[in-house]
């Protein structure tokens, strides 16, 4: 086990590089089950998730070769094997498993997935979809079992836009009889990019990133060449970073529209953003005013920003409310903030952030954005040495935080515990 170190107090200052996006890549990758012939992913993210779902993929039958920034997957010699413990239960996202399993074979087992336990995280709205069209949806100690003879589309009113389940019933859909409908689908930029992979492997699937998703059934995918977009919560989240730092950063690689919601509250507080093509440049300030953020669905702010947010927004002059309209309990961050000198309180789904200078503390990251909430906290401190452990968590989606903070020039390493 490894702990960060951070001795803050340095402005981040130069240019960072975003990887590809966490959460497509673990959609994207499973939906290369569809395809019978070999799948290639550019832009590939370097993070443990990513290593988790290519040994899931392994262990089904796939032959992947990663190099990199890319990966190779064969899916031809694939067979639907139950799987009821091992890597599944280490992701959260082996719950598109389920979908592609069952779109390509009719059949899948697989566990209950674990990851980020922020706050109970539900999927009945991804078997909902899946038993809308034809499958048998059993829960047999802890793994779920699906089965259909052929899957039939259908039309599927989710009851909350969810992610997974509009990428899961995507995935289910893309090869079933007939047209499926999704009503109340998910907007968020990585269900454009599954859309766009399954389409280039085949499917035909339109409306993506709108609430209305149509997908009409093909009988066969094949094989294609994808390039995974931008990672824009961790774009998000190095533009929290140079602001709270009072830093000058260019955040590179990413598609400013799909950062709107964060950039409008930067600017409110008084920090500088310029947009530029396929960059954006954060200037940070002296001083900041408060604001109110509430994290809601796309294109609203991010929840997955919300904890790093709590950070800069202890940066502030006033009292901020930060409201989370997607997981009413993603707090876990608070408490380890509080005894860095934070003076916030939870009330109900929000979070009553009053600004102030935070001191160096022993912490420790619950979950992947906690993690970075922790970091950016760290980053602040003017004196003594904040020590962030939990290191694991902030790994599944941060590839190379260490190298890319200390090329800004933040003092920070890692540390056996
Ligand atoms: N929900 C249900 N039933 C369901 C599914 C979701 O009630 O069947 C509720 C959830 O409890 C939550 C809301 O719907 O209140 C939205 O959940 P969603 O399904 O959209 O979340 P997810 O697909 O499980 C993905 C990301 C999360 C991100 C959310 C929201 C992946 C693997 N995970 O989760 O990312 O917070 O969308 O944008 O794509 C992260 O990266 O740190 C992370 C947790």
């Amino acid at each position: 086990m490894e702990k960060l170190m951070i001795s803050g107090g340095r402005p981040l200052q130069g240019t960072v590089q975003i990887s590809g996006a966490k959460n497509s890549a673990i959609a994207l990758l499973p939906a290369a089950i569809l395809a019978e012939s070999e799948v290639v992913l550019d832009n590939l993210p370097q993070l443990s998730d990513v290593a988790v779902y290519t040994e899931i993929l392994e262990d089904l039958g796939a032959k992947v070769s990663w190099a990199e920034n890319q990966i190779k997957i064969d899916p031809s010699q694939i067979r639907s094997i139950p799987m009821p413990n091992g890597p599944v239960k280490k992701l959260r996202a082996s719950y598109y498993m389920m979908g592609a399993l069952l779109g390509r074979f009719g059949e899948a087992t697989i566990g209950l997935p674990g990851g980020c336990n922020f706050e109970p995280r539900p999927i009945d709205q991804h078997i909902k979809g899946f038993e809308a069209l034809g499958a048998t949806v059993t829960n047999e100690h802890g793994a779920i079992h699906l089965h259909a003879k052929q899957l039939r589309g259908a039309r599927i009113y989710l009851d909350v836009s969810s992610v997974g389940a509009t990428i899961n019933i995507m995935l289910a859909a893309a090869r079933a009889a007939g047209s499926t409908v999704i009503e109340n689908a998910a907007k968020e930029p990585e269900i454009i990019d599954v859309a766009t992979l399954l389409n280039s492997m085949g499917a035909s699937i339109k409306g993506a990133g709108t609430e209305t998703i149509r997908i009409e059934g093909v009988k066969e995918m094949h094989g294609c060449r994808h390039s995974i977009i931008p990672d824009r919560i961790q774009a998000g989240t190095y533009m929290i970073a140079a602001a709270a730092t009072r830093g000058n950063v260019l955040i590179d690689n990413v598609i400013p529209k799909h950062l709107e919601a964060l950039t409008a509250k930067l600017v409110e507080m008084g920090v500088k953003v310029e947009e530029l093509d396929e960059s954006i440049r954060v200037i940070g300030a002296s001083s900041y005013g408060h604001v109110d953020v509430k994290a809601l669905v796309y294109p609203g702010f991010p929840t997955d920003l919300q904890s790093p947010m709590t950070s800069l927004l202890t940066q502030t002059e006033g009292v901020s409310v930060l409201s989370d309209f997607v997981y009413s309990s993603r707090f876990k961050h608070v408490p380890e903030l509080v005894r860095m000198g934070a003076k916030i309180r939870v009330e109900g789904r929000s979070a009553v952030i009053e600004g102030g200078q935070l001191n160096a503390a022993k912490v420790k990251a619950s979950d992947l954005r906690a993690g970075a909430a922790l970091v950016i906290a760290g980053l602040t401190v003017n004196e003594g040495i904040t020590e962030v452990s939990g290191v694991e968590y902030i790994d599944r989606g941060y590839d190379h935080l260490v190298t890319n903070l200390r090329e800004l020039g933040a003092d920070v390493w890692r540390q056996a515990e």
